[in-house]
């Protein structure tokens, strides 16, 4: 995730930002850069890290923002780092987040030179605008912002004004005051070393921080926002308060899914734009998709699977991609090998992606981060933007490969005829109601907590699910084993009875994903089948009439084929919580990586 920090004051501000940088590369980064305001404007900035960019011993600037980069619009060069600048280098700005309608606002400053591929840069072109146009420089922000769609926390300065403006919707921002000058940063880690009295930005503010202090404004009215004092340690800050970053990151999920679906969604004509320039003729005889990935990727895979073949009309297979080879009477031209991974790194699934391009197949890649291997090996990409994921159990990346790959299905759909309009506008409702019922469950968090204290002392868990409720099974006995080390396995429902019931004891709670998507009624003549071997019931239902067949209820809301996906935030919460009161290493469990770059 992108981070920004910024300082005016009494005291020089380039060890202030460079120090704030460093503070925030826990958040995960590619590229870096600086901005000092000293009758003129000096821009620092390189892809790679903080201890890499060439700055000098001392600058006499009192005024500065940074940033580190995390790509999503454009490869980490050094071009593409933060601080953007106008033409004549007099407005620079940082920027969290995504600009939606950043191509059209382009076309539109035809006059204008742009060097990078971001989406941030047509702001401060926008800003040199208004500037030219007699407004001050706050004003200036306030007529940019209001030019754009999407989502955004900024800092601009500019020559010949006094510090610097910044202002937020939908990505946090914090204003830091010290004794000897204000702060500004997207989390309170990068400047705590110098004052613990914060305040939050709200959606919609706008700040003007000078040497005299800090104005905040909202809808052009000046305003207050309350000074609160922080009490958490650094570390804690750095996991905003949460004990792990696995906690952290699953309840991220609603604001990751929304920068996922951020701009790619039209839920009137129920058309997606996702980038992806896939030939119509090559879509229109497309014969098969393979999906090549490991691990919870490629559970990911397997919900998509059945998406593909719904709403696309094409047979599509999960391969666990160190097993794949393309093989036998396949037409290669007419095969689409999707690889889904998190990293772009996994060993496994890039080998994959080699075999699959060699026998001529053409490959998609969706993935998180931008630049990585898979990335660049593919013929096309998709990325999920969740933001990064420092926990070695996936959460975030989970949720937002499945929304990221049901936009595919409808991008197939539509573009193969298989999928209506009315159709697809109404799954794309879904998915912006999505981030909402993901919400819903974590409000609901503390019941997980203590249904987990329940079973802690368990031998073992199985969950189980159909249709796509069965990779939620599997993902959700995944989480449970890598974090807790307790035995769980994940099955399709039906398939129980074909030996693993024989384990089934009261010492072996059973979790049931008993959604729409996931055939739950057939499901339930599972529930019956365990019960009556004294298992103990977890049911997360969408039903109204489920109560009676379970010793835990977790409801999910109404979301169509995206309910498994809501029901699997239960299961990340319930293995955290199992994980927790056994007091396990959870961010970093025995014998696991991260990304596995080796075969
Ligand atoms: C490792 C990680 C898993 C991940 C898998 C695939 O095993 O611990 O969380 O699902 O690799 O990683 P990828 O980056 O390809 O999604």
């Amino acid at each position: 995730m992108c981070g920004i920090i910024g300082y005016v004051g009494n005291d020089h501000a380039l060890p202030i930002v460079a120090t704030g940088l460093k503070n925030l590369e826990y958040r995960g980064y590619d590229s870096v850069g600086i901005a000092l305001n000293e009758n003129g404007i000096d821009v620092f900035k390189k892809s790679g890290e903080i201890d890499d960019l060439d700055v000098p011993e001392t600058h006499p600037s009192n005024c500065g923002i940074g940033h580190t980069r995390w790509s999503t619009h454009g490869k980490p060069t050094d071009v593409n780092a933060h601080p953007h600048t106008d033409e004549d280098g007099e407005v620079a700005v940082v920027h969290n987040g995504i600009i939606d309608n950043y191509e059209a606002l382009r076309a539109e400053l035809d006059s204008h030179t742009f060097t990078s591929e971001t989406d941030t840069e047509v702001v401060p072109h926008l800003v040199e605008e208004y500037l030219a146009d007699d407004h001050d420089l706050r004003s200036a922000v306030e007529a940019t912002i209001a030019r754009l769609d999407g989502s955004f926390a900024i800092a601009v300065t500019a020559s010949g004004h006094d510090g610097f403006v910044v202002a937020r919707r939908d990505s946090p921002l914090v204003v830091g005051h010290g004794d000897d000058g204000a702060f500004v940063a997207s989390d309170v880690t990068a400047f705590l070393e110098h004052t613990r009295d914060v305040s939050y930005l709200e959606d919609g503010d706008v700040a003007h921080l000078t040497t005299d202090g800090v104005s905040v404004f909202h809808d052009g009215e000046g305003t207050d926002r309350a000074v609160q004092t922080v009490e958490w340690e650094a570390e804690a800050a750095e996991k905003g308060g949460y004990d792990h970053y696995m906690l952290k990151e699953i309840h991220e999920q609603p604001q990751a899914l929304r920068q996922t679906l951020s701009g790619r969604l039209d839920t009137v004509t129920g058309d997606v734009d996702l980038e992806l320039d896939l030939p119509e003729q090559y879509l229109s005889s497309l014969q098969e998709i393979q999906i090549v990935a490991c691990g919870t990727s490629n559970h990911a895979g397997r919900y998509a699977a059945r998406l593909f073949e719904q709403f696309a009309d094409v047979r599509t297979t999960v391969e666990t991609a160190s097993e794949y080879e393309f093989s036998g009477g396949r037409d290669p031209w007419r095969t689409l090998v999707v690889a889904v991974t998190q990293s772009g790194e996994t060993a496994d699934t890039l080998s994959a992606m080699r075999r699959a391009a060699s026998a001529g197949a053409r490959t998609l890649a969706i993935t998180n981060m931008v630049g990585s291997t898979a990335a660049r090996d593919a013929d096309h990409v998709v990325y999920i933007r969740a933001g990064p994921e420092i926990g070695v159990a996936a959460t975030k990346t989970f949720a937002a490969q499945v929304a990221t790959l049901t936009m595919v299905s409808v991008y197939l759909g539509r573009q193969r005829g298989t999928l209506s309009g009315d159709r697809a506008s109404s799954l794309l409702s879904n998915l912006r109601e999505l981030p909402g019922a993901v919400q819903q469950v974590l409000d609901d968090e503390e019941r997980t907590r203590d249904v987990a204290a329940e079973f802690v002392d368990s031998d073992a868990f199985f969950f189980i699910g159909r249709k796509l409720g069965w990779p939620v099974s599997l993902e959700g006995a995944l989480k449970l084993k890598e974090i807790s080390y307790i035995h769980a396995e994940g099955f399709a429902a039906g398939e129980l009875k074909h030996g693993t019931l024989a384990l089934v004891t009261d010492q072996t709670p059973v979790v049931a994903v008993l959604t729409d998507g996931a055939a739950p009624r057939k499901s339930l003549n599972n529930v019956k089948e365990v019960e009556s071997r004294d298992a103990p019931v977890v049911g997360v239902s969408s039903l109204d009439d489920t109560t009676k067949y379970l010793d835990v209820e977790f409801t999910v809301p109404e979301l169509g084929v995206l309910e498994p996906l809501v029901a699997n935030v239960y299961l990340q919460l319930f293995a955290y919580h199992i994980a927790d009161e056994l007091g396990r290493p959870i961010d970093k469990p025995r014998n696991l990586a991260k990304s596995v770059t080796v075969e």
